[in-house]
């Protein structure tokens, strides 16, 4: 029996966006400000602080996802995953810090990114889409609950190139060949209303990697699948990664996925990183106590 999918319009910033077409300039060494650690990442986070109603609910120093790599942030429930996500993907601002996207770079207090690091937001110009726009289509965020418009799963995963000006036809052949790669292929015409919620998942997967991001952020990607469903979306993801050289970034509560899927971990508590490293490592030789008690699968509070 298949359970029928949330289907609305979507709103523009809520659902995944990514890069029309061309590769990411390569940034020079920075004059000065915040220093980005790392061989050239294609995301990293310097000095992010978010607060609410005074509260800070996200306080990272530093954080890095290199292309083809996959980062998972575990963490408790309230750990502020998804609202790392949000800041990462332009849907909040932050109070403090700096994060770097390619070439891109966002700095709290600064609507909007900029090529310059440090510089001002520079993006915008008449008829141009604007700062948060362009940084957006850069990177695809797929949310817990991806929100599929009323329509059929290849009209889904167009939609986003035609936002782009792409071709119809090309349009058309660019999705059918991801849907075909998620394993999707024989759905292209059916209407959302009848997906699964795996099947809705990968095409909201489909939807994030047609537009060609240079990052792919997911939050709790499986949360609300079966095992079998789960292995199908972390199977597509690995190889999405894998094969297009994508900087991926997922949060998950689930130690076991984060076993699974990462390459390199973090493990984050009321907002800041207890412990971050390559992945067989940390799950299997924590340093800090707090980590090895969510390994051994104790509350952290
Ligand atoms: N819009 C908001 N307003 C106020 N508090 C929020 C808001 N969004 C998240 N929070 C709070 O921030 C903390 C982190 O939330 P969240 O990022 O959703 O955690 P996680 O995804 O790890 O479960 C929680 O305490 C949550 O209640
Ligand atoms: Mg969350």
């Amino acid at each position: 029996m298949k359970t029928p999918v949330r289907a609305r319009r979507r709103s523009a910033g809520v659902v995944s966006s990514g890069r029309g077409s061309g590769g990411v300039v390569s940034p020079g060494r920075r004059s000065g400000g915040t220093q980005f650690c790392g061989q050239d990442p294609a995301l990293a986070v310097s000095g992010l602080r978010k607060t609410y109603g005074g509260r800070v609910v996200l306080d990272i120093e530093e954080l890095a996802v290199s292309r083809g790599e996959v980062f998972v942030v575990v963490g408790p429930s309230g750990a502020g995953k998804t609202t790392l996500l949000r800041l990462l993907a332009a849907l909040e601002e932050p109070d403090a810090g700096e994060v770097r996207l390619g070439d891109l770079f966002r700095k709290a207090g600064q609507a909007g990114s900029s090529r310059r690091p440090g510089g001002p937001s520079s993006l915008r110009s008449p008829g141009r889409p604007g700062p948060d726009v362009v940084w957006r289509r850069r990177l695809a965020f797929v949310a817990q609950h991806p929100v599929l418009f009323s329509g059929t799963v290849l009209e889904n995963v167009t939609l986003g190139l035609r936002l782009r000006g792409v071709a119809p036809t090309v349009a058309r052949d660019r999705a059918l060949a991801v849907l075909a790669e998620l394993g999707l292929g024989d759905l292209a015409a059916a209407h959302v209303f009848g997906l699964s919620a795996g099947e809705a998942q990968r095409v909201a997967l489909a939807r994030a990697l047609v537009t060609d991001p240079v990052a792919l952020l997911l939050d709790e990607p499986t949360a609300n699948l079966d095992p079998a469903n789960a292995a199908a979306v972390e199977r597509a993801v690995r190889r999405a990664v894998g094969g297009r050289g994508l900087a991926a970034l997922i949060v998950t509560h689930d130690l076991f996925q984060a076993r699974r899927l990462a390459d390199r971990a973090a493990l984050l508590v009321q907002g800041r990183i207890v412990e971050t490293g390559e992945a067989c490592r940390l799950f299997e030789r924590p340093r800090d106590p707090r980590t090895a008690a969510f390994v051994r699968g104790e509350m952290i509070l």
